[in-house]
């Protein structure tokens, strides 16, 4: 996400001077089985620990997770912290803190056993390192029910996913986990993708648990999409195991662990540099300045108009004073402009309509 950091808040910046909405990024959401790996792909992409992972039922409440970019100042990098909206007075600096919270709230409002919630737990995390962008974690499907869990927990988790994904426009990125060591045929999170996305045009396709397939096997013809092709293709990973996580592997160690496999893989060598939580993330980038590139010639249209209300407006009262707003309107748009074409030429090197 590193890249597309500096541009948004650019554009952040010339939305702020003309006191309009935000860039609205799609959001994205995980979905799939239950222990698939979702939240632990989550945090991948995040680059923290601070969610609740582990074998059976774990998250059990829709997660909404915004991340908020803080600018960072010339003295000081802004610290990052998260903040829940249950608790909305209180600053959370320690991640470790922020992971029992989600705990000790879920088990608030989904009790102690195994039940399941829809009440979705909102958490904002604030960093100079993240793009203002919304993840969901959802419960995972699961068959049997368990525990707390109702009869009928196959379709209540079905129908909460299906709830989170089905918006049929851009704006929701599916993250569609299936887990390598089981059967891609049986995989749920596909089958939902399918329902609501038939053309696979927002569904990323994930494949985790790589390291733990039979000997002998491999996922190599899903992941070069010749068993299910999706647009924005299949993305092959691993992350910490079980043991990983009782040992407390740091993310930067799991990372370099997960370059060494697929560098080393007989099967997966030759595909190594579109495999991975890097390549995942770098996927993520670009779709999301594909989406901003589309919008971009509507944020213009926005401003024009402004401009051109302000400019009647200056009209209509005769009033000089106002005539320097105008002018404020007519350098945000040059500037936006050039915003624009930088950002399009920094995507593909070409400049295109959208700057003139
Ligand atoms: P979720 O239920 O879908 O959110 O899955 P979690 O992220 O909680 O992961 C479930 C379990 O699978 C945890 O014990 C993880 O450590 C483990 N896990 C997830 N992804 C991988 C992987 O790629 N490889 C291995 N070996 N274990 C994984
Ligand atoms: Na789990
Ligand atoms: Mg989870």
């Amino acid at each position: 996400m590193n890249d597309l950091i500096p541009l948004v808040n650019k554009l952040q910046d010339v939305f702020n001077t003309i006191g309009s909405d935000t860039v609205d990024l799609p959001q994205i959401i995980v979905v799939g089985s239950q222990s698939s790996g979702k939240s632990s792909v989550l945090e991948n992409i995040v680059q923290r620990d601070f969610l609740p992972r582990g074998n059976g039922i774990v998250t059990r409440r829709p997660l909404v997770l915004q991340l908020v970019n803080i600018h960072a100042n010339e003295d000081s990098e802004p610290e990052e912290y998260g903040e829940f909206l249950h608790a909305s007075n209180q600053k959370f600096t320690d991640f470790a803190e922020i992971r029992k919270e989600i705990e000790a709230e879920t088990a608030r409002i989904a009790g102690q056993n195994k039940g399941i919630s829809r009440s979705p737990m909102q958490l904002k995390i604030y960093s100079p390192n993240v793009l203002n962008l919304t993840l969901v974690d959802l419960p995972g499907l699961t068959k049997i029910p368990v525990g707390d869990q109702p009869t009928d927990i196959e379709n209540q988790t079905r129908n909460l996913i299906s709830d989170y994904i089905s918006k049929p426009n851009r704006h929701v990125i599916i993250l569609a986990v299936s887990a390598a060591n089981v059967d891609l045929v049986n995989s749920e999170s596909l089958k939902l993708a399918k329902q609501v996305d038939p053309e696979g045009r927002r569904t990323i396709g994930v494949l985790t648990k790589l390291d733990l397939m039979d000997a002998g096997t491999n996922a190599l013809e899903i992941l070069t999409g010749r068993v299910l092709p999706l647009k924005l293709g299949f993305i092959g990973v691993v992350n910490r195991s079980q043991q990983d996580i009782v040992g407390n592997k740091p993310m930067v160690e799991a990372l370099k662990s997960e370059a060494e496999f697929f560098k080393h893989h007989r099967a997966y060598r030759s595909i190594a540099s579109r495999c991975g939580t890097p390549f995942l993330a770098k996927t993520l980038n670009n779709i999301l300045m594909n989406h901003i590139r589309e919008r971009l010639p509507d944020i213009k249209t926005r401003i024009n108009t402004l401009i051109g209300q302000t400019s009647h407006e200056l009209m209509s009262y005769g009033d000089s004073t106002l005539e320097g707003k105008s002018n404020r309107g007519a350098l945000i748009l040059r500037l936006l402009t050039k915003f624009a074409s930088d950002f399009v030429s920094s995507i593909d090197g070409t400049s295109s309509d959208i700057s003139t």
